[in-house]
């Protein structure tokens, strides 16, 4: 369809699933065992519910906010995911275009198919922010990567902590071997009679663990809050951003280790199946330890799909949200372009929902706002 007829992410997941390789498809969709923290991190969503205000005036309404210091349009950021190639030849550059001309920011995967100086290249902006989201890997040397991209640019280090090794995402395992078989069916329909009898050997996948296993096979199993954090410190004065926080105490000792931030998070359920949804950890988090919110930001990523989502975690004191898959998608099905619709699609929606709630800005969005419920709205 016509990019002006995608009205929502929701939307916009169906073109990319007609338009991705199964592989990609795979690739980006699949999440850890059987799936259940990726449905109920959208799900949880729907269990909570507005206490809207009324007679406030909303004309003038402001969904800009700051992260870490840098302005961003709307309260969302683009949670960094791998291979952007694999949906579309332009890669990450699309994203990086999209958000520079909404001014939106990007945080850039370890394991993203460009360079990092591609992708900082690719900003439409020189002052355009970029995150970087790092892999702390044993064999490769941490450091020198953290010092590559400070030389670049970037202005942030996400550290992903979630994935000291990789979750068990089938359906991203099976994809090669599904991948032989269809090529075999398609060869005996074909009639041309060469019949391939044994499953070609996948590319990244020589171990037969998907490819998140071969990209994740060489990560430090031994991270800490004792060495990690400081030795991090020590090689940037970048602010440090702790993203897979998937439990209350978890925030209370990121908060003790003096970093900037922390991303709730858990990978959009590609790691550990039954990890809370996000959402329901910074309502935890909200309601136990409000005290955490004042000594550095907090954001959630994990089935954030509508403005509604972004302005619920607001409510919960979130700064801002992250998003993974929709803007793979929406780079996958229509390059740059997509990007942007996804992003101008997002900024109505939390617009329209700020004003039907009765806040002219971020700051306005509070707790009372919100109510978790304990049944699940058809
Ligand atoms: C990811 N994610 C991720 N996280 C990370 O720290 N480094 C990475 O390289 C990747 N790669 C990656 C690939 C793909 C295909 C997906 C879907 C996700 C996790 C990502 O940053 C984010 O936490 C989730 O995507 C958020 O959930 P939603 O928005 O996809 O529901």
């Amino acid at each position: 369809p016509p990019l002006s007829r995608v009205l929502n992410a929701i939307e916009m997941e169906e073109v990319a699933k007609k338009v991705l390789s199964y592989k990609a498809w795979a690739y980006y969709s699949s999440a850890g065992d059987g799936e259940i923290t990726y449905a109920e991190n959208i799900r949880a969503f729907s269990r909570i519910f507005f206490h809207a205000r009324i007679m406030r005036p909303i004309s003038q309404c402001d969904p800009s906010t700051t992260i870490l210091g840098f302005k961003s349009s709307i309260p969302v950021f683009v949670s960094g995911a791998a291979l952007a190639k694999l949906g579309h030849p332009a890669g990450e550059a699309n994203i990086t275009r999209g958000c520079g001309r909404m001014g939106t920011i990007q945080m850039v995967s370890s394991h993203a198919s460009l360079s990092y100086a591609q992708i900082a290249e690719a900003r439409v902006r020189e002052d355009q922010p970029l995150f970087f989201q790092l892999y702390k890997h044993k064999d490769f040397r941490a450091e020198e990567r953290v010092r590559d991209v400070v030389r670049l640019g970037y202005n942030a280090i996400f550290l992903t902590v979630d994935a000291p090794v990789a979750g068990h995402r089938e359906r991203d395992i099976h994809a090669p071997f599904v991948l032989a078989e269809q090529e075999r069916e398609a060869e005996r329909q074909a009639g041309n009679g060469t019949e391939v009898d044994t499953p070609q050997e996948p590319d990244v996948d020589e171990k037969g663990e998907g490819t998140a296993g071969a990209m994740l096979n060489s990560i430090d199993r031994d991270l800490s809050w004792e060495k990690t954090i400081p030795w991090l410190r020590s090689v940037t004065k970048l602010p440090i951003v702790i993203k897979g926080i998937q439990c209350v105490e978890d925030a209370v000792l990121a908060a003790e280790a003096g970093v900037d931030g922390i991303l709730i998070s858990n990978h959009g359920g590609r790691q550990l199946d039954y990890s809370l949804p996000s959402i329901d950890v910074l309502y935890r988090l909200r309601k136990q330890r409000p005290d955490v919110f004042s000594k550095l930001e907090v954001y959630m990523d994990g089935g954030v799909r509508r403005g509604s989502d972004v302005l619920k975690a607001l409510c919960l004191g979130a700064t801002a949200v992250g998003m993974g898959r929709p803007f793979l998608y929406a780079q996958s099905a229509y390059g740059e372009e997509g990007v942007e619709r996804l992003i101008r699609i997002l900024e109505t929606e939390i617009v329209l929902g700020m004003r039907l709630l009765g806040a002219r800005n971020v700051s306005e969005l509070v707790p009372e706002m919100v109510e978790q419920v304990n049944w699940q709205p058809i």
